[in-house]
């Protein structure tokens, strides 16, 4: 029965994380996988997290299964962090949050709630997004189709283009939307822009769906969750998949959350209802370890200082590696202009590098970037940056 079952290709990101894995040369430079490094190459965990851990480990006393949403105070402070501690919507009782595994958890949730309970058949992505988003829907039967979200020759984002894509959408369609940091230009909408989008959305009856992977490692905690803000503003309806992996750096916690905004708490309540009972035929209930890390985070005044510093430094040397990336492109001589890399934001940089400039790389150098040309600034250090940027000029040339 299995032998006729053809090979799947390797993931786009994840097959090439298990690549530069293998790769045995000493010097190989990873600008692949969406994973923060130090100025040191490594991949830490957080201060914030450690002392979390440490409290968690001296106080825990079960292993019982949490309930199908998962932690309360998770899901408040959740919902806090997205919306800001003053929005009113925290109170309405039209607002709901479910644990969910990582931000690709929170995702497959939405899309089989959305597939399974509502009459949305068709779902819109940003050409490009992050590969994933597609497998995602296509896997709980929705049709996935793309607006256009990029200008290749100014490196900017294509408003004009976007909406004249959505034009064709049909009411209960739904678009999704990068909180912040978008995955993999790095480029975001300006506030002027998120208005723009939000009325445009509410005057077609689309349903926004934001993906929010990235929120602090923009511009702030708070300026990252702008457009979010805007929407909730005038949107009586709404679902925000969030994710704990980046800010947090818990990666291999998978900790993630689901938010639904219904018009109504009646709607709220019988929908999340049917949300949980997806949750409950898909993983049953959610982990556990990386959701009681950020809840004691968030609800402790001490612990959310230094998470917020520690957030800080992380932006921090983003943009410092942004900057000497440019630089130092220019120093060596780069023919092209890469200036565009300092206006974008987070961790990811669309770099114009081909597919083949990608391969070369990777097999003459060492160094591992997506196929897209996405780079993962957080992947540069002070020490690789020389090698790094002869090697692009070498493959550009
Ligand atoms: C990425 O885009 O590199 C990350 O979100 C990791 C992943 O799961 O693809």
């Amino acid at each position: 029965m299995f032998e006729s079952i053809p090979a799947a290709p390797a993931d786009p990101i994840l097959g090439l994380a298990d690549l530069y894995k293998s790769d045995l040369r000493p010097n190989k430079i990873n600008l692949g996988i969406g994973v923060y490094k130090d100025e040191t190459g490594l991949t830490p965990v957080m201060i914030s997290v450690k002392k979390a851990e440490q409290q968690l480990l001296e106080t825990e006393t079960s292993k019982n299964y949490l309930s199908i949403e998962g932690y309360a105070s998770y899901a408040q402070a959740s919902q806090r962090l997205l919306l800001g501690t003053e929005n009113p919507l925290l109170d309405s009782q039209c607002l709901y949050t479910a644990q969910t595994p990582g931000g690709t958890g929170a995702l497959r949730v939405a899309a089989d709630f959305l597939a399974q309970h509502t009459t949305t058949r068709r779902v819109w992505v940003s050409n490009p997004t992050w590969p994933n988003h597609h497998n995602i829907f296509a896997a709980s039967g929705l049709e996935v189709a793309t607006y256009t979200y990029y200008q290749p020759e100014t490196h900017t984002f294509d408003i004009a283009a976007m909406l004249a894509a959505l034009e064709s959408a049909k009411a209960g369609d739904v678009v999704v939307l990068h909180g912040c940091c978008h995955n993999p230009t790095g480029i975001d909408p300006t506030p002027e822009q998120w208005q723009q989008l939000s009325a445009f959305i509410q005057r077609k009856s689309l349903l926004p769906l934001f993906d929010f992977a990235y929120q602090g490692l923009g511009q702030g905690l708070d300026e990252d969750a702008q457009g979010l803000r805007l929407f909730a503003e005038s949107h009586q309806e709404f679902i925000v998949c969030s994710s704990y992996s980046k800010n947090f750096g818990l990666y291999n916690e998978r900790t993630g959350a689901f938010t639904l905004r219904a018009a109504t708490p009646q709607a709220a309540s019988d929908a999340f209802s049917q949300v949980k009972a997806v949750i409950r035929a898909n993983y049953s209930n959610p982990p556990s370890h990386g959701a009681a890390v950020v809840a004691t985070i968030l609800n402790d005044q001490t612990l959310r200082t230094i998470w917020e510093q520690e957030l800080l430094e992380v932006r921090q040397r983003i943009q410092r590696m942004r900057q000497l990336f440019v630089q130092t492109l220019q120093e060596k001589g780069a023919t092209q202009d890469f200036s565009f890399i300092n206006r974008q934001n987070g961790m990811f940089s669309f770099s114009g590098l081909t597919k083949e400039q990608v391969t070369r790389l990777r097999e003459e150098f060492a160094i591992y970037a997506v196929a897209s040309g996405r780079i993962n600034i957080a992947g540069m250090t002070p020490e690789n940056m020389s090698r790094l940027c002869e090697s692009i000029i070498t493959v550009t040339r």
